[in-house]
């Protein structure tokens, strides 16, 4: 592990790369990252590193947000097929086929999403800025929310707009935990704080106490102790880590998004020797897509 880390920072010198770590991924990955953060944390960082070269660690939708808003660095996502079951429960045509039974309402897609979605709708958000991004937009207007359904609605009840969610969701947040690993928890621990990501299903969110995204949540820990966390486990973990010394729990061990464990650390090794896989969006659809997540940067 050793070798291969020098081997990483040496690679990384001699290319002028760097290197972003989502929030959710390995330890090993998040120490040898030049930068961790949220997916709005992260799309802000790569819209301004001068870089040549980013190794993106996270998942595809990021490593392609990354390329849309710096095409002069040569993004990598170190493994191609990391990507996001959520994001792939809705296509371009299906949101065609949405806005059509909905003329005139505006569309905003959470950044985990495809690049032709994002270029169909109106305005992107991430999990920290959605309540804002919902209410730049008329009150007056039903407005579709894609493809979250459990961030659509969350988002809409703090923001009092009306929203018409897609069905989508993501797996580990909606099947990774249960009222009832609330109820044990608080049982055995009832001075602790429950933190829970706003993908989590709205009866997991009602129970917790504050809702937040994981870059809310590192800021959380950073300043408190005692807290139960409700998201993906990589974000426990690395807490844990870096705070050895606070109580941190994680709500549910079931809570493991297998294509955020995809990128190991010989992976990234690999990216930068081969500095692979180039991920390029056509700029037809870059442009489009741009539009929306400009819109999003420009509030937050
Ligand atoms: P945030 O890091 O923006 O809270 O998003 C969580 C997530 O699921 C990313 O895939
Ligand atoms: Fe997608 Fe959920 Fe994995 Fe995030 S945790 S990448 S939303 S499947």
């Amino acid at each position: 592990m050793q070798e291969i880390i020098k081997q990483i920072k040496e690679l990384k010198e001699k290319k002028n790369a760097l290197i972003l770590a989502h929030n959710y991924q390995a330890i090993e990955i998040q120490e040898v990252a030049d930068y961790r953060g949220d997916s709005l944390q992260l799309a802000m960082l790569s819209r301004d590193l001068k870089s040549p070269m980013i190794a993106f660690c996270g998942v595809k939708f990021m490593a392609e947000t990354a390329a849309i808003l710096n095409p002069k660095s040569r993004v990598l996502l170190p493994v191609l097929d990391a990507g996001c079951p959520m994001a792939d429960m809705i296509s371009a045509e299906q949101l065609r086929e949405f806005k059509a039974q909905y003329p005139g309402s505006p569309v905003v897609c959470y950044v985990n999403s495809t690049v032709e979605v994002k270029a169909e709708s109106d305005i992107c958000c991430t999990s920290s800025n959605a309540v804002k991004v919902l209410q730049s937009l008329p009150a007056d207007k039903e407005i579709l929310f894609v493809p979250d359904r459990n961030l659509g609605s969350w988002a809409a009840a703090q923001s009092g707009r009306k929203v018409i969610p897609w069905n989508g969701y993501c797996p580990t947040h909606q099947w990774g935990f249960g009222v009832q690993d609330i109820t044990n928890m608080r049982t055995k621990y009832p001075e602790y704080t429950l933190l829970a990501h706003p993908e989590c299903d709205p009866a997991i969110v009602s129970l917790a106490d504050e809702v937040m995204s994981t870059g809310g949540m590192m800021k959380y820990v950073a300043e408190h102790d005692r807290v139960i966390i409700a998201t993906e486990n990589g974000m426990t973990d690395y807490l844990k880590h870096i705070y050895p010394h606070k109580k941190i729990l994680s709500l549910s061990p079931k809570a493991v998004c297998q294509n955020m464990k995809k990128t190991g650390i010989r992976d990234l090794l690999r990216a930068l020797q081969e500095e692979t896989h180039h991920i390029v969006v056509e700029e037809d659809i870059a442009a489009k897509a741009r539009l929306s997540i400009d819109r999003m940067l420009a509030l937050s």
